[in-house]
């Protein structure tokens, strides 16, 4: 019965079908029809054909000047735990809804329920819906994070609709749903998971949190590939969109706002992963550094800027004689990046690593975005490939450009005075960025061209 109810919508063009087809018979992009419930027949249909205009459809509606429109700032409620708070932009926002994804084990379910069990202490209520595990195996967990009388609420449920009347019964502040891709609506006839389902119980999930106040955080699973289940379904729908990232093999843990609509974004927040749970740590400037004895040849720290906050990160680098199509991996960098600084290289320093195998990482599972990096990778690359360490406390940041030029990098003064604090003592940084006044105890090379940067290692390492 409930199949019947369903129709396929091309993605791409937006035609329906009863069926579902591998092609899209109007538009022909393949593997872009999906499931999905078809408005009522009042809704969908007369609107496009109305020959008439729309006035017999709808009544117009009074509009407003935007100067009249009052504007209120959103009221936000931290949740006490402060790296998530930051990442949120202060806090959890009445209505709002929060996507917050990462690999399986990184800790999504640890920080939430962290999280919900603060709140609950502030006397808010909350909610915690798991598809995902028993109410046993959160009890289970709480006992671990040493929150042996939480009063979170908590439902082990999957279907939508279920959930949806508990919560309207329940009438908590904050709602999670741990994890989207485990409920399902018995309006579709999908299996859980399939971005059909995803994306129709998030939509009814998000005007829930719209009609009702009730402040919504999902909990996604990234696929392989990277994307949440879906391409990137969701995150156009919701407010927020926080990402894990990080090694699950080392303790430190990073939450990214990719999109916030109450906040800025790129604003991270550094956790490490403890026996009791998730610490936040709140001076995190030099976690990603490896503890080498000895400076060895292909690290170089970078000076990035996360957020608000400067950190430094080891970016290290492997040069070694390829085969007959050299390969080029990058973890943490961008790979496309990663080619053009090594045609750069080439062409304005004259390094060539044409029949090279060249591997980049940085330290401790960060992603690093920012272009400020070029100059840090480029010389743990020519470090590699020359076999000579940079010297003991020696920094680098920029960005790199196709004609050679090294270009100025955000908030340059503040990295710098970072990594004096952390006792590094030798920087080489765009020209740009040199301070006017002297920072004690760094000495500073600014440099205008990669070739000047590269004179300079090659005079001191
Ligand atoms: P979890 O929150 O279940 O991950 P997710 O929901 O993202 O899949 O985190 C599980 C990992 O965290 C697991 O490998 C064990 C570790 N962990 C700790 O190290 N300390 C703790 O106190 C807890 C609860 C988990
Ligand atoms: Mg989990």
């Amino acid at each position: 019965m409930a199949k019947e109810k369903t129709q396929y919508v091309c993605n791409a063009c937006g035609a329906t079908s009863p069926r579902w087809l591998g092609k899209c018979p109007s538009c022909g992009a393949w593997n872009s029809l999906i499931e999905s419930v078809p408005e009522s027949a009042s809704g969908g249909k007369n609107r496009l054909s109305a020959p008439q205009g729309y006035a017999g459809l709808a009544n117009a509606q009074p509009v407003t000047p935007l100067s009249a429109i009052e504007a209120t700032d959103v009221a936000r409620t931290p949740s006490g735990i402060e790296e998530l708070d930051r990442v949120l932009g202060g806090g959890i926002v009445e209505g709002g809804v929060v996507l917050i994804g990462g690999d399986p084990g990184i800790g999504k379910s640890t920080l939430l329920l962290q999280a919900m069990d603060a709140l609950h202490r502030k006397g808010l209520p909350t909610l915690y819906v798991t598809g995902e595990e028993s109410g046993a195996q959160i009890a289970l967990r709480s006992r671990r994070l040493g929150l042996d009388n939480s009063q979170v609420q908590v439902l082990a449920e999957i279907q939508l609709e279920k959930i949806l009347a508990t919560v309207e019964a329940t009438q908590p502040m904050v709602v999670v749903v741990d994890s989207i891709q485990t409920v399902y609506s018995d309006q579709l006839s999908s299996a859980p998971g399939s971005v059909a389902q995803v994306r129709e119980c998030a939509a009814h999930l998000t005007r829930a949190a719209k009609t009702t106040g009730i402040c919504v955080i999902l909990i996604g699973h990234v696929t392989k590939e990277g994307a949440l289940a879906g391409p990137r379904v969701l995150e156009h729908m919701v407010d927020t969109v926080l990402y894990f990232e990080g090694d699950t093999h080392s303790n430190f843990r990073l939450v990214r706002a990719i999109k916030n609509r109450f906040g800025a974004v790129n604003e991270i927040g550094v956790f490490a992963m403890t026996e009791k749970g998730l610490k936040g740590v709140t001076n995190p400037s030099a976690i990603f550094l490896s503890q080498h004895t000895e400076p060895v040849p292909g690290s170089c720290v970078l000076v990035t800027l996360e957020g608000t906050r400067p950190m430094l990160v080891e970016i290290q680098a492997l040069v070694d004689q390829g085969g007959p199509s050299p390969r080029r991996l990058s973890v943490g960098l961008d790979k496309d990046r990663l080619a053009m600084l090594l045609a750069v290289l080439n062409r304005h320093a004259g390094v060539a690593c044409a029949d090279q195998d060249v591997f980049v990482n940085a330290v401790g599972g960060v992603r690093i975005n920012e272009p400020a990096a070029d100059l840090a990778v480029m010389l743990a690359i020519t470090s590699s490939l020359r076999g000579k360490a940079l010297p003991r406390g020696f920094i680098a940041f920029g960005e790199v450009g196709l004609a050679g030029e090294v270009r100025p990098a955000p908030r340059g003064q503040e990295r710098l005075k970072e990594a004096a604090k952390l006792g590094f003592t030798m920087a080489v940084v765009p020209k740009a960025n040199a301070p006017k006044k002297a920072i004690p105890g760094l000495t500073i090379h600014a440099v205008e061209r990669v070739d000047e940067a590269m004179n300079i290692v090659r005079g001191i390492s």
